[in-house]
């Protein structure tokens, strides 16, 4: 196994003390620091010492691992990918220099990024057979449900790339889930319409390939718009990775377990398949549509701020992000493009957007919380402005955060601290007691 060094590793210089004020017993735990943010406290030893687990539902004020993959500050909205800011890399790299970048940590020369577009590009196909998995699914299946089996489904036709011991395998499992994942999620979207499956081009680059597998039709040629094809590309750079989110925390865990690289990543699909994580794009769309116009922009503020009332406004508030979001800014700068290639001028849904973005960051509800527009809150109008679906927007995350998924699997795998992940709990169920017999009761 390759060490996974950090400065974490380093003998802890700094610790903090705990006292049991029920005992006066203290205890010291080291202080790891990492290279930038947050120091952590090391607990591995407290329920050892202490005979207690911590408390943190939601994992507010855990850090569950040491990477050294992507770091936020979300108080200055900043994201770095291996210390490379999201506005450089959506600015000037493409998202196969970002895929290089996530898995092995440096940008690559020339002969590097050629051979690794080269590689991608040879992994594009399907196995035949994997094309009856679609004609068992009703033509109106949600895509992310279809993502989800047909990538779990992977696992049944690549045995030679499962042994996730073996360095080679887990490249070549890499290579395999981020070169498949766009022809996977085009034949779910041509499967939707009824329209034959179009196999990939490697004469294309990645997000021309898979706009052309979406659009193109048998009877006619299809060219692809540059233009779009760059905003797509973007899109995937947005989308790549980000920290320890919620999906990302579902692969590690299913990984820890050492089950193979699909099904981890399947897994990923299935978390961030929810409205609070990469559903909120679909479901920033519906809400723009609820709305209707921007004169109920205010009834539906009042909505997201009544605590008795469930509605959120999708596409604001982040976990993380309590400055606006880096890749929104990108997102709403991207949204104009398309919508401009398109030659939408008056996009009502973007007229409600801009209203909605404008009241909510001067309300002090929303400004006291700190909830600014998060990616997701642009990138819903630029996806229908480029003729996607609704229910196609969260399998487009999906197939960018595969990336960020199998390279955050990969330094997992790669860590010789890596255990198999396995929280404890706060027990207030029932304590033990006797069994009735059923006509006791
Ligand atoms: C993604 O983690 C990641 O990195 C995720 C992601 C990634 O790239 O992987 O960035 C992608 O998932 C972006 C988030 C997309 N989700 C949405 O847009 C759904 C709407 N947002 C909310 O559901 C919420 O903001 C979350 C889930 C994103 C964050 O939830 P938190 O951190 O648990 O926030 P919270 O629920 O503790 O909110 C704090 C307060 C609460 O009010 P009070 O209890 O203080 O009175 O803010 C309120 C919440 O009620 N609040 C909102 C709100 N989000 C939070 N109120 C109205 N509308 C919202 N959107």
């Amino acid at each position: 196994m390759t060490q996974v060094h950090t400065a974490a590793n380093d003998a802890a210089e700094d610790t903090v003390t705990l006292i049991d004020n029920r005992t006066g017993k203290t205890f010291t735990y080291p202080v790891l620091n990492g290279t930038v943010g947050p120091s952590v406290i090391d607990i591995r030893n407290l329920y050892r010492d202490t005979g207690m687990f911590t408390y943190d539902p939601g994992y507010t004020s855990t850090g569950s691992c040491d990477s050294r993959i992507t770091y936020i500050d979300g108080d200055q909205g900043i994201l770095l990918h291996r210390g490379y800011t999201i506005t450089d890399l959506a600015e000037k790299s493409d998202f196969m220099e970002v895929c290089y970048l996530l898995l092995h940590g440096e940008l690559p020369n020339v002969a590097e990024k050629n051979k690794f577009v080269r590689t991608i590009s040879r992994h594009t196909m399907v196995h035949e057979k994997l094309r009856g998995f679609y004609d068992g699914f009703r033509n109106d299946a949600h895509p992310m449900a279809i993502l989800c089996g047909v990538t779990g489904a992977l696992a049944a036709f690549y045995h030679d790339s499962t042994d996730i011991r073996d360095p080679q395998q887990r490249l070549i499992a890499s290579h395999r889930l981020i070169a498949k994942m766009p022809t996977i999620s085009a034949m779910a979207y041509k499967f939707s319409k009824g329209e034959p499956f179009v196999y990939p081009r490697n004469d294309l680059s990645y997000a021309e390939n898979f706009l052309h597998m979406l659009f193109a039709v048998p009877a006619e040629p299809y060219h692809v718009n540059p233009a779009m094809a760059k905003a797509m590309d973007r899109l995937f750079i947005l989308h790549a990775d980000h920290e320890q989110n919620a999906s990302t925390s579902t692969v590690r865990i299913a990984g820890s377990s050492h089950a193979n690289p699909f099904a981890c990543i399947a897994a990923g699909i299935a978390s961030l398949w929810g409205p609070a994580h990469g559903g909120a794009n679909e479901a920033v769309l519906k809400m723009l549509e609820q709305i209707g116009s921007p004169d109920r922009i205010p009834e539906f503020i009042a909505r997201a701020k009544d605590p008795a009332d469930p509605f959120r406004l999708m596409g604001f508030g982040h976990r993380v992000y309590k400055n606006y979001d880096p890749r929104a800014a990108v997102m709403s700068k991207s949204c104009h493009e398309v919508l401009d290639i398109v030659g939408v001028t008056n996009e009502p849904l973007l007229k409600i957007a801009q209203e909605l973005e404008r009241i909510a960051l001067e309300d002090e509800y929303f400004v006291d919380r700190k909830l600014f527009p998060n990616v997701d809150f642009y990138s819903g109008i630029t996806l229908r402005a480029m003729g996607f679906p609704t229910s196609m927007f969260t399998v487009l995350f999906a197939l960018a955060r595969t990336v960020g998924w199998i390279a955050q699997w990969k330094e997992m795998i790669e860590d010789p601290v890596q255990k198999i992940g396995r929280p404890r709990q706060l027990y207030s169920g029932a304590t033990q007691r006797v069994y009735v017999p059923l006509d006791e009761r």
